[in-house]
């Protein structure tokens, strides 16, 4: 079988976009793959992280995995910085990595960009992911649009290291979902919707209650037109909503476009904020019941163990190639 491996960082509750982008890509392929699902806890930390509220949404996002639908009987899910080999294979990556190809990141430019104290993990952030993936001789790694340049970093430093060193890295694949690989902020439909937007309004989180959830699609922007209808490029914001109701009621969008053909904004927003909710409530439910078990920390016993089964003979490998420490 094939596998699967992708991470999410755990900063504050996911968004509407990683659900939509990655969570509910995971939740379908762990049944035709070996799958891995990773709580990124030392990517999250190359920008200052508050520790109380760092630990909380790593439970929190391990709840989140398991409420959305991932079986931890099927998927290994389990936390970065308790399997030792990615830190250590991060570094290797690191030698392998210029450092001009990682200036020219675009999410290093945005997040740097003005301020004068950025932290060095910043800027080697791409080669701490490709070493998450490589480790696993991961085939596809499941994302949304926006990590479409540190997948490809990724292969480039994959094949580099292949090149040096003999073959022992697997080079991965991207997978973005058809629909809904960049959802927008709700606020301004031509920005992703990210966690990090100091407009609230703009992003719905996967915890927002339905009354949240109808106040903030209903002050959606939109347009003058009143008429339904996808068009990216004319209609952002309509077409973001189609995308959200369409992806999570697997409703086609032309199918949605007459569902609603004669009708105005105001019940179109409507039927999609029922659909989020509709779709996000069990999910909630089954968050809350889960935070208070001791399932999460079984699952993350047993998933680091696993984890690191996999990861320490890849890394094994890499240093035997290398000629780093003595033949092992
Ligand atoms: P992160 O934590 O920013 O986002 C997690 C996942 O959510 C997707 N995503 C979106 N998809 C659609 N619309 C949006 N508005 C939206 N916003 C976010 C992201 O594409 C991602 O799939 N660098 C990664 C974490 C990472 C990783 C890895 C991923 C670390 N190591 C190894 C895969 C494999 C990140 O910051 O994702």
């Amino acid at each position: 079988m094939k596998t699967i491996f992708s991470g999410i960082q755990p900063t504050g509750i996911i968004t509407l976009g990683n659900y939509i982008g990655a969570v509910r890509q995971f939740t379908e392929l762990q049944h035709e793959y070996d799958c891995l699902f990773c709580i990124v806890d030392q990517h999250a930390i190359t920008v200052q992280q508050d520790p109380a509220e760092l630990r909380k949404a790593i439970r929190s996002l391990a709840a989140i995995y398991i409420a959305s639908g991932i079986d931890p009987e099927k998927a290994v899910v389990f936390i970065q910085s308790e399997v030792p080999a990615h830190a250590q294979a991060g570094w290797i990556m690191q030698s392998i990595a210029y450092i001009g190809e990682l200036e020219r990141m675009t999410q290093f430019k945005d997040k740097s960009d003005g301020k004068n104290a950025v932290s060095a993990a910043l800027l080697t952030y791409p080669p701490l992911m490709a070493a998450d993936i490589l480790l696993y001789n991961t085939d596809i790694v499941p994302v949304g649009d926006d990590q479409k340049q540190h997948l490809e970093i990724t292969r480039d430093l994959a094949e580099r290291f292949n090149s040096r060193y003999g073959e022992v890295l697997t080079v991965p694949e991207i997978k973005v979902p058809e629909n809904g690989a960049r959802i927008k902020s709700l606020q301004d439909p031509l920005k992703k919707m990210s966690k990090s937007d100091p407009n609230k309004r703009g992003t719905l989180s996967l915890l927002d209650t339905p009354k949240e959830i109808e106040k903030k699609i209903k002050s959606a922007v939109t347009d003058s037109e009143g008429i339904v209808r996808f068009d990216t490029v004319n209609k952002p914001g309509v077409s973001n909503l189609l995308t959200i109701e369409s992806a999570l009621s697997n409703v086609s969008i032309a199918d949605l476009v007459t569902k609603y053909e004669g009708l105005g904004y105001g019940a179109f927003k409507a039927g999609v904020a029922e659909a989020i909710i509709n779709h996000l409530s069990p999910i909630q439910e089954k968050y809350y019941e889960l935070l208070e078990s001791s399932v999460l920390d079984d699952m993350l016993d047993k998933g680091a163990e696993k984890a690191n089964a996999i990861a320490s003979d890849t890394l094994r490998k890499m240093e035997n190639a290398m000629g780093l420490g003595r033949q092992r």
